[in-house]
């Protein structure tokens, strides 16, 4: 695991999207794992200024999204298919038939799963981002989720829908249940870059950085990835021994 560590919140938007960038400049057709949350919307807010730049183009780039609530309508303001779009698609030139994200809305949720497991298993992402949960999550892939899980539906852990509930008018609107790449899947990328921000982030990337490896533990399994980048500011950084 390489770990970069910068000033702030503004540093670590730009070293990714420089990643990234680059990524898309040697290879236009690039495959790219996008995640939701607080943490990449920088990114992506520099990566749409390098597209209005004339610096890169997306218009041969596919998109897999880790994960989405399940039956929460695409249009709700939380969904994630939402929060792409208004965060990054919506002003990009990437082709609406190459962007995936899970369908999580129907009664057979199972068959949703693996539909966008057999998706996945056809293609090769080349770069997947990955935010950090404040109890280890990648993805959804919550505490004690095997490292050999595939696509799934997961109920989500009560830590993670309290740090979600920011986005909703209350807790008891956060959806319980999600689909989300499985840590096979996550690990089945080329190169994978973690980004971490914030104080409220310290215990996790300390465990990170400096835990063992362990189920207990989602993001331990990353060590095990020959190409991994962590890029984590001052203040996530905080608690690390050096
Ligand atoms: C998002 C995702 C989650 C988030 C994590 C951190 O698609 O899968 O694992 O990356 O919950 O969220 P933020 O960035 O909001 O702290």
């Amino acid at each position: 695991m390489k770990v970069i560590k910068v000033k702030d919140y503004a540093e670590l938007s730009k070293v990714a999207s420089d990643i990234i960038s680059d990524l898309v400049k040697e290879k236009e057709d690039a495959v790219l794992g996008l995640a939701t949350g607080s943490t990449p919307i920088g990114l992506y807010k520099n990566l749409i200024e390098k597209y209005n730049n004339k610096e890169i183009s997306f218009s041969k780039v596919t998109t897999f999204n880790l994960d989405e609530y399940c039956n929460l309508p695409r249009e709700h303001e939380q969904s994630y298919y939402s929060f792409m779009h208004q965060n990054l698609f919506n002003h990009i030139d990437v082709k609406p038939e190459n962007i995936n994200l899970p369908n999580a809305i129907g009664d057979d949720l199972e068959a949703l799963c693996e539909e966008y497991n057999e998706k996945l298993s056809k293609t090769q992402i080349d770069l997947q981002v990955l935010g950090i949960g404040g109890n280890g999550h990648i993805g959804f892939n919550e505490p004690g989720t095997p490292f050999d899980q595939e696509t799934f539906v997961v109920e989500l852990a009560e830590k993670t829908r309290q740090d979600n509930a920011r986005f909703f008018s209350s807790i008891d609107e956060v959806p319980t249940h999600a689909i989300t790449m499985g840590i096979k899947n996550i690990m089945a990328a080329k190169q994978i870059l973690l980004l971490a921000s914030g104080a409220a982030k310290q215990d996790a990337v300390k465990k990170l950085i400096e835990g063992e490896i362990t189920e207990k533990f989602p993001a331990s399994v990353l060590k095990k990835h020959d190409n991994v980048i962590v890029i984590i500011d001052e203040e996530a950084a905080g608690a690390l021994e050096k």
